[in-house]
């Protein structure tokens, strides 16, 4: 490969980890972790409770700036970007725990999140053109979200489901290319499932996403690529086919279920 192919190449890969080992103490949450998460896939992180799925999206989102080895955005050594700093190349995170404003508004908490990703441009004054371009942006997530119905609602009165999914409306307000989203699901009632499945089907396309998730049907279906971690180490990846048919990952972990 000529150079300009190599330079390319490494610029396909959204995001790399190389050698990365989280450690807490005697306990390696994560140890030599080497794995390429290329641009535009959607990745499915499963293993059991402690594989060390969270740390390494938190290794991923500048969250975790503890650690060995190296991790590469589009070729670029990120270890030491903090997660304000990593978010303004691209990446967004979600959290296992709702983090919304639950005394405002829906669409005030978007607009909050709106200000924030035109805080580089914003003005003293709001000059009309700007309050339209923050209205615009509320107005596309209320869309995408299916959340237009509520929003006035007081976010912190709303069902969970609807509290997730505006969380997802905050966390992709800001257009990540690479989004992480740890457990989007946890919580939600069985009933809202499958649209919560559909609006983070929505919100990857065009976008690089690791997606941690407990539930084995939505995450077969949501995923490219379904990556398997077990006591701090990725023991498996390939197609949700290729997984569910790996014996390794039945014993440790399908197995389980
Ligand atoms: N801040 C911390 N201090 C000490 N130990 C930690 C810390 N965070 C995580 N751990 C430990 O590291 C290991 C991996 O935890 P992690 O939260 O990454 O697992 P997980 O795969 O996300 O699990 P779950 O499916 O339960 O969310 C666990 O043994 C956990 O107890
Ligand atoms: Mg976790």
């Amino acid at each position: 490969m000529t150079d300009r192919n190599v330079q390319q190449a490494v610029q396909n890969i959204a995001l790399r980890c190389e050698h990365v080992t989280v450690s807490f103490g005697a306990l390696k949450a994560i140890e030599d972790v080497n794995y390429d998460f290329a641009t535009g896939g959607v990745y499915g992180l499963i293993g059991p409770n402690g594989a060390g799925k969270t740390t390494l999206l938190n290794v991923l989102a500048g969250r975790q700036l503890q650690h060995q080895g190296t991790v590469r955005c589009n070729g670029d050594d990120i270890s030491k970007l903090g997660a304000n700093q990593r978010a303004q190349r691209g990446i967004g995170r979600s959290f296992q725990i709702t983090k919304i404003y639950p005394a405002m508004t829906v669409a005030e908490n978007l607009r909050i999140a709106a200000q924030i990703k035109h805080s580089r441009f914003m003005p003293f004054w709001i000059s009309p053109r700007y309050d339209r371009k923050l209205a615009a942006d509320v107005d596309d997530m209320l869309e995408l979200t299916g959340l237009t119905a509520h929003r006035d609602d007081i976010a912190g009165a709303m069902s969970y489901g609807l509290q997730r999914a505006l969380e997802l409306g905050l966390t992709i307000l800001p257009q990540p290319r690479i989004l992480l989203l740890d457990e989007p699901l946890a919580g939600i009632g069985h009933h809202e499932i499958g649209p919560a499945t559909q609006l983070i089907r929505k919100a990857s396309e065009g976008r690089t996403v690791l997606l941690i998730e407990h539930n084995m049907d939505v995450i077969m279906a949501l995923s490219e690529q379904i990556v398997v971690m077990s006591n701090g180490r990725v023991i498996a990846s390939g197609t949700p086919q290729q997984v569910r048919s790996d014996p390794l990952v039945r014993s440790v972990y399908l197995g389980e279920e």
